[in-house]
């Protein structure tokens, strides 16, 4: 009889709802063994249950360094070593007003940039000595151009997330470790924005890719809101504002 091989162990941060949730259900189902990361209680995600042996859950706050800093001790001594890491943990809060309130981009920036820093600070020299792994993250289209007004650190932090993977691209290129930058548009619940896709078909796709050999460095959808979005990013500010902007 064929030995079963090791499952694939992914981390996953963000995984209590959305995109997270909907990631970590595709690689359940395609035999991976999934550490989640998000803030809510395990109590109040009932889903769970579903996953007992296929899923190990950890509440942290992630723009907390106390409890960051615990969790990735946690990890440590319960001999967490993924193969495959999703930083997905994000979220946009409008941050300008008559003004801007600088601590609610560095909350931002704390969540969506530098908690994924820090994970990757843990995981990625055991990768390049093993000379195999790969690190994806979930940036956002709205690098390309910001259209949401009232929002400056959301774009900013993911931008830089962006950049992060890039230099990491150029400094470990060839050391058998791969950095995929994923830049979403409008996703939802269900397809109901019209431009924008479903958690699930967004999971799909970023499954698909991520288990390609090689991965792609690069990954944007959906097809049409991409074209738009980078063609809007050359289009001057006084118009884009006048049109687009709301
Ligand atoms: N939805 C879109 O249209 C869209 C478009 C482009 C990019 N994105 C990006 O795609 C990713 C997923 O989006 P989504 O729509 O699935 O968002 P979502 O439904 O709001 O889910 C965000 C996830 O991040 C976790 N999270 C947020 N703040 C956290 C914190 N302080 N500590 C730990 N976990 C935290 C949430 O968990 P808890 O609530 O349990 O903490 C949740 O699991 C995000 O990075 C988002 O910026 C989304």
């Amino acid at each position: 009889m064929k030995k079963a091989g090791p499952k694939r162990e992914i981390l996953i941060s963000g995984v209590s709802q959305g995109l997270g949730k909907a990631i970590a259900e595709v690689f359940i189902k395609k035999d991976s063994h999934v550490t989640g990361i998000s803030r809510s209680r395990e109590k109040s995600l009932d889903w769970l249950a579903c996953y007992k042996k296929e899923l190990s859950y950890y509440p942290c706050d992630l723009k907390n360094p106390t409890q960051l800093q615990t969790l990735l001790k946690t990890l440590d001594k319960n001999k967490s070593n993924p193969d495959l890491i999703i930083l997905n943990a994000g979220y946009a809060v409008e941050d300008v007003c008559d003004g801007i309130n600088a601590g609610l981009v560095e909350e931002q920036f704390a969540v969506n940039l530098f908690s994924g820093l820090r994970i990757i600070e843990q995981y990625l020299p055991g990768m390049l000595k093993r000379g195999k792994g790969t690190i994806a993250v979930i940036s956002s289209l709205a690098v390309f151009r910001e259209n949401h007004a009232g929002r400056m650190g959301y774009s900013a932090s993911k931008q830089a997330l962006a950049r992060i993977l890039d230099n990491f691209r150029l400094q470990y290129e060839g050391r058998g470790v791969h950095f995929v930058t994923i830049f979403p548009g409008r996703m939802g619940k269900k397809n109901a924005y019209g431009m924008g896709i479903s958690y699930e078909s967004a999971a799909e796709r970023i499954c698909r890719a991520l288990l390609s050999d090689p991965p792609p460095k690069t990954l944007s959808y959906p097809f049409l809101q991409t074209i738009l979005t980078k063609l809007l990013h050359h289009c001057p500010s006084g118009i884009f504002r006048r049109f687009f902007y709301r």
